[in-house]
């Protein structure tokens, strides 16, 4: 399975997709709206293919207004690249529907909360100020809302008394590490799948137990 990662940041999931072993994916092309992130830096050296995809600079009068026309040039990247699953790994864009709709149940996100519990920014800043004992993180299927697509996987992390948002998000960014090549995976060989039915959608398969 080709994926194509999208990126603007650290870049430390994509660093845990890239260093997986044995997985039924590829890293078809990384794409970053921002020029100096480090996980571009990392694609590079690592031999990936990498596109810079600015969010900036596009017109105002293009078709639909400059957000369609940065998001159609993302697309056209991840077309080239043969692309078949989008991952968002730290993307600080919102995507619009008419995106999310050229990708049908194609693109995953991961979210370092256990949803639908603190969807949005600073969710571990969200699950100490709410005083939750167990947090995680998510990945799950993109849909037109805000981290409110299927669920494919979760993990818990305990939340200790004496926790920082530092050190709550390093726990968490592990358990994320562990959980998206797993996911990928799991997607890639068919033993993940979501199924739409008369009372919703629902994730079919389990992960392999490690
Ligand atoms: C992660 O915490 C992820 O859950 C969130 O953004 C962060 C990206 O970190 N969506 P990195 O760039 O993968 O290091």
């Amino acid at each position: 399975m080709r994926v194509g990662v999208l990126v603007s940041g650290r870049g430390s999931n994509l660093r845990a997709l890239a260093a997986a072993e044995g997985v039924a994916y590829e890293l078809a092309v990384v794409i970053s709206n921002v020029e100096d992130a480090p996980a571009l830096a990392f694609a590079q050296a690592r031999g990936i293919p990498t596109a810079v995809v600015s969010h900036r600079g596009w017109p105002q009068d293009a078709p639909g207004g400059p957000r369609a026309a940065f998001e159609r040039a993302l697309t056209a990247r991840l077309r080239d690249a043969g692309v078949e699953q989008v991952v968002l790994a730290g993307f600080m864009r919102v995507l619009s529907p008419e995106f999310v709709g050229a990708w049908p149940g194609r693109i995953v996100n991961i979210h370092p909360s256990l949803l639908p519990a603190f969807p949005g920014l600073h969710a571990q800043a969200q699950a100490l100020a709410a005083g939750v004992r167990v947090a995680g993180c998510t990945v799950h299927l993109v849909d037109e809302g805000t981290d409110t697509g299927p669920i494919l996987s979760q993990a818990a992390v305990p939340v200790r008394w004496d926790d920082t948002e530092t050190t709550l998000s390093e726990r968490i960014l592990v358990q994320e590490h562990r959980l998206l090549p797993r996911v990928l995976d799991a997607l890639a060989r068919g033993q993940l799948q979501v199924q739409w039915g008369p009372e919703g959608r629902r994730v079919v398969g389990e992960l392999e137990p490690q």
